[in-house]
């Protein structure tokens, strides 16, 4: 199997979750190691699965080494998780998000249909529905992208589904709420507000803090992948969520309360440009299937906070690096302009 994106947060926990579940499995990580790639995420498959993983450094949009490795390892499945994944990015710089997010799928899609029947998983995101001010979202609601992000992975799943209508390319599709868990870079609401707390640094809330994302822990949804790609019908697209709705500024007092810091360093900080109020997902077919989630919000929480306080030598790393320039570029003038709110002690239960 190659897991396209392996180096990244959910990539690389799809790939020990699937080392560890199916012995006989042979998992190829091919990864570009973008900023957000890192090798780190990995570092215990090596010697765990030395025989069974390899990691192979690699473009998804380069057709030429895809088929190469296609090729050299036998390839019967692709799970795609190779992309742009950041909104604010997006906002900077939409173009490496066609560019990988389109044209790289394109280019895997291409090559499973060179191979003949390769299995191809696109993983998705809840992003592509657009935001839903009541209710929950179905698959079969029509795409309202609205940020760059977005509209490179709706376009990512047309695409796919394409190459099943038009080639009978084996191709099953799942979109994802909001993950949390080991590994996720910083740069993400939840791993941002946790380090930041952890040093006592602030944390920015875009506008009113009232924009609402479903949580979810990443092992949910990377079994919720794993049961699509063997039981999901081709063709067919499945929503995953956790059904956890949190708001941004609930969000950020509950981090600081599990790390007894003070709610003094909330900052409400300039909006994100075209934000979607909130996101919720209808997972009724996954859960037909056979999907149970097995964290609560709680749990999934509890074991972020603990994993990011345990590997401080992980996300200290990143935070040294490339990440120092981003966090300038996006919150320096933000913060510089915020002015600290006084919460009152009773506040700070509403989750
Ligand atoms: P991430 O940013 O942590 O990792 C993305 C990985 O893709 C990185 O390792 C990067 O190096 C790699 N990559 C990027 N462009 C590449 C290219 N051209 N060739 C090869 N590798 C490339 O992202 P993530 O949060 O792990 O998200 C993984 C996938 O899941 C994405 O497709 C994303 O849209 C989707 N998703 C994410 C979430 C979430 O909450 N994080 C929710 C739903 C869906
Ligand atoms: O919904 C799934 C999507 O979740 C994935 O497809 C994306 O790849 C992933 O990045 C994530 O997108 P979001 O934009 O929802 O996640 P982010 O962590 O950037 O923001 C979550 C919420 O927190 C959102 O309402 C904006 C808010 N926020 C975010 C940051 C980074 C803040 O208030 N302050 C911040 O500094």
């Amino acid at each position: 199997m190659l897991v396209a994106g392996g180096a990244g947060f959910i990539g690389a926990n799809f790939a020990r979750y699937m080392l560890a579940k199916y012995p006989d499995y042979r998992i190829v990580v091919y990864d570009k190691l973008t900023y957000a790639g890192n090798l780190d995420n990995l570092q215990d498959l090596d010697e765990k699965y030395a025989d069974k993983y390899v990691f192979v450094k690699g473009d998804i949009c380069n057709g030429e080494q895809v088929n190469d490795t296609i090729q050299q390892y036998e390839i019967d499945a692709i799970v795609n998780f190779a992309a742009e994944t950041h909104v604010d990015r997006s906002l900077f710089n939409p173009d490496v998000f066609v560019q990988n997010n389109v044209f790289g799928t394109h280019k895997l899609l291409e090559a499973a249909k060179l191979f003949g029947n390769i299995r191809f998983h696109q993983v998705s995101t809840d992003e592509v529905y657009g935001e839903v001010l009541r209710g929950s979202f179905h698959e079969d609601d029509p795409l309202e992208t609205r940020s760059p992000y977005s509209a490179s992975k709706g376009a990512a799943d047309l695409l796919a589904s394409s190459y099943y209508f038009s080639f009978g390319l084996p191709v099953t599709i799942t979109r994802g709420s909001n993950n949390i868990g080991p590994y996720q870079y910083p740069e993400k609401v939840v791993p941002l507000f946790i380090t930041n707390a952890l040093e006592n640094q602030p944390l920015p809330i875009y506008g009113d803090g009232k924009y609402a994302r479903d949580y979810q822990h990443v092992m949910d949804h990377c079994s919720g992948i794993d049961l699509v790609l063997h039981c999901g019908q081709l063709g067919e697209i499945y929503n995953v969520g956790g059904g956890n709705e949190v708001e941004a500024l609930n969000l950020a007092k509950l981090i600081l309360k599990k790390l007894n810091k003070p709610y003094s360093l909330i900052r409400f900080v300039e909006d994100r440009i075209g934000q979607d109020r909130r996101y919720s997902l209808n997972c009724a077919k996954i859960k037909n299937l056979g999907w149970v989630p097995q964290y609560t919000f709680e749990t999934a929480i509890d074991d972020t906070i603990h994993w990011y306080i345990n590997n401080e030598w992980w996300w200290r790393k990143i935070k040294s690096g490339e990440y120092l320039e981003y966090y300038e570029k996006q919150y320096r003038e933000r913060l510089d302009k915020a002015i600290e709110t006084v919460f009152s002690p009773s506040q700070g239960d509403e989750l």
